[in-house]
């Protein structure tokens, strides 16, 4: 099989705090190996070949990057891992925001930007009905912009933003223990806690929301996230519209 991890050469197998971390040079695609693991097995590479954003989309996953994914287990009602996204997000910006950069910040449902640049993204898969594989692209001293070209003023990388970028196993350790930590709340139940972390980190509030299956569009207010992880967006007359993820389509800042 193409993503069979046994036909790949591997570099290193490691232990980190629980996890089991798959090192490879080069993949098609973290995610894609990681769907084969049980949880808390995670894989990162050096440069993905057919690196996988959400919305089909492709992402540009060159060496100096951090390509990672990690798999957990999401047992009983999935209803219940329903913020798992919102949940990584909150992972990797309070990793990003450790680091140094305060101003990171997120933009619904888990990118992370500084300004209008995007550092990292996240795509969460769920190839089992009890576990999802999350997948993180985080820029550090990578240039995708070589790659392609439109990318130039559109992302931000660690380098950038840092006296110096950390070297990238020391961010896999922070990474997978910031996983850990708000995978460990989702289980015990502390949406609420989620929520009101979330909902400082949302600092463009002016969005315009496209609903899916051709349903409209709408401009508003951000509100923030409900505790199923629904988008609240509120109108100037005061009425508020709740959106669960799946009717959403697309997120745009108003600037
Ligand atoms: C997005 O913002 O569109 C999500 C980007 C997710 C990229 C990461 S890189 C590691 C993992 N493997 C993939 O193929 N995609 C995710």
């Amino acid at each position: 099989m193409l993503n069979d991890l046994a036909t790949i050469p591997e570099l290193d197998v490691r232990a980190i705090d629980g996890w089991t971390l798959h090192e490879f040079a080069e993949v098609t695609s973290t995610n894609a190996l990681a769907a084969h693991l049980p949880p808390w097995s995670a894989v990162s590479a050096g440069v993905q070949t057919a690196g996988r954003g959400r919305s089909g989309r492709h992402w540009v996953s060159d060496q100096g990057g951090l390509w990672l994914s990690a798999v957990v287990p999401t047992p009983g009602d999935p209803a219940h891992w329903a913020v798992l996204p919102l949940a990584a997000g909150w992972a990797v910006l309070s990793v990003v925001r450790a680091l140094g950069v305060a101003a990171a910040r997120l933009r619904w449902p888990n990118d992370i930007l500084v300004g209008r640049q995007k550092l990292a993204g996240i795509l969460v898969d769920r190839f089992s009905a009890d576990a999802a594989v999350v997948g993180i692209g985080l820029n550090v001293v990578n240039r995708p912009e070589t790659a392609e070209i439109a990318l130039a003023d559109q992302i931000a990388r660690l380098a950038d933003l840092l006296p110096e970028a950390p070297p990238t196993a020391a961010l896999l350790v922070r990474l997978l223990a910031a996983l850990t930590r708000e995978h460990h709340r989702l289980e015990t139940g502390d949406i609420a806690g989620l929520c009101r972390d979330l909902n400082n980190a949302w600092l463009y509030r002016h969005v315009h929301v496209t609903i899916t299956g051709g349903q409209g569009a709408i401009n508003g207010h951000l509100d923030g996230i409900d505790a199923h992880g629904s988008l609240l967006v509120s109108n100037p007359a005061g009425g508020v519209r709740v959106f669960p993820v799946h009717r959403v389509e697309l997120l745009r800042e108003i600037f």
